[in-house]
């Protein structure tokens, strides 16, 4: 599979890059669909007076791309006349609701009932995707997560993918320790269910191989604010959504939803939080040995377990903790959909012992 997507990597000054933007536009209006942290931001002033681009912002305050949240979004974007691009600069949070948005469906129900469907939107805005975290992957996935009412829902439809990504690690130093933490074991957590789906193919494992080899060694120091390592964990977390974009997610995700949108674990937390059993259990598969070779030489629980300890001390002894608060109620809302996904199948009782175990 070929994702057919304009890669912009960095210049000298990261905004420039935005003229993609101002040449998709021609005159029309450029939409710039930000999250908080965003609008303080030097960025703001630079997009605001680009020439040639006549730029509104839609800053999204909600915690999760909520329904509501897309509503209010769609709302304003869609208000005179329509946009010739959409340019989202944010987490993955952002990016997934500004895909959404640029499918130009109309309200939430609209653009459920078009998916669920399986028919073409009206329309199709042109996206320009700036991550601002070294992890989603998400400018290069064409699928997004919607929360309705409570539950969520994987939107996932090839217009989704932006036309263009731009990738330059300055757009991600502002975000916290915390905030990188979670993003770029978010993207250590793709590599490897990326490598551990049953739609893995040479293509996808090439990719999520690339994407841990780099993430791996670069993300302490991206952490750190170490340049070189920034520069490293952009693209790590960009190979990553490459591959899930073939692969899609497996068991970590599918048991992650949970802890996101009841107890407000950030996405990566959530996701890494029983990434230590899912692979213990899976040492002892026989089905699993040749594929977990690819991964930490064989010992993918030291590899993993190291890294976690690496970036934060503390963080292993709060994983143990969410899953002995809430394991039960994760298995019990696990995704189906995503945990079909697992090349070696596990069951609710193998979850459930996981759980227990870890
Ligand atoms: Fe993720």
């Amino acid at each position: 599979m070929t994702i057919r997507q304009k890669l912009v990597l960095g210049a000298p000054n990261p905004w420039t890059m935005l003229d993609e933007a101002a040449a998709i536009a021609r005159d029309r209006r450029c939409v710039i669909i930000t999250g908080t942290s965003f609008s303080a931001s030097v960025a703001r002033d630079f997009l605001a007076n680009h020439a040639g681009l006549h730029v509104e912002f839609i800053e999204i305050t909600a915690d999760l791309p909520t329904a509501d949240a897309y509503d209010v979004v769609w709302h304003r974007a869609c208000e005179g006349e329509t946009p010739g691009v959409i340019v989202a600069v944010g987490g993955g949070k952002v990016l997934d609701l500004a895909k959404l948005v640029s499918l130009w469906a109309g309200t939430h129900q609209e653009l459920l009932l078009h998916v669920r469907r399986a028919e073409d939107t009206p329309g199709k805005i042109p996206l320009l995707a700036v991550p601002t975290t070294f992890g989603s992957g998400a400018e290069a996935t064409p699928f997004s997560v919607l929360y309705v009412g409570g539950s969520k829902k994987s939107v996932d439809v090839p217009r989704l993918l932006p036309e263009v990504a731009v990738l330059d690690h300055r757009f991600c130093q502002s975000a916290s320790r915390n905030v990188k933490i979670a993003a770029g074991l978010d993207a250590v957590c793709q590599g490897i269910e990326s490598l551990l789906s049953k739609r893995r193919c040479a293509e996808s494992e090439q990719l999520a191989v690339r994407s841990l080899m780099l993430s791996c060694s670069a993300l302490p120091g991206a952490i750190d604010g170490d340049d070189v390592a920034e520069r490293r964990m952009i693209r790590a977390a960009n190979l990553a959504g490459r591959a899930i974009a073939i692969t899609r997610t497996a068991v970590p995700h599918a048991l992650s939803y949970l802890l996101s949108s009841k107890y407000g674990v950030p996405h990566g937390l959530a996701v890494a939080t029983t990434m230590s059993p899912y692979l213990r259990w899976l040492q002892e598969q026989e089905a699993a040995k040749s594929t977990l070779s690819s991964f930490g030489h064989g010992r993918p629980l030291e590899k993993w377990e190291g890294l976690v300890s690496s970036v934060d001390s503390t963080l292993r002894g709060r994983f143990d903790e969410l899953r002995r608060l809430h394991g039960a109620e994760m298995v019990e809302a696990v995704n189906m959909e995503r945990l079909s996904n697992a090349m070696v199948p596990i069951t609710p009782g193998d979850l459930s012992a996981m759980m227990g175990g870890g």
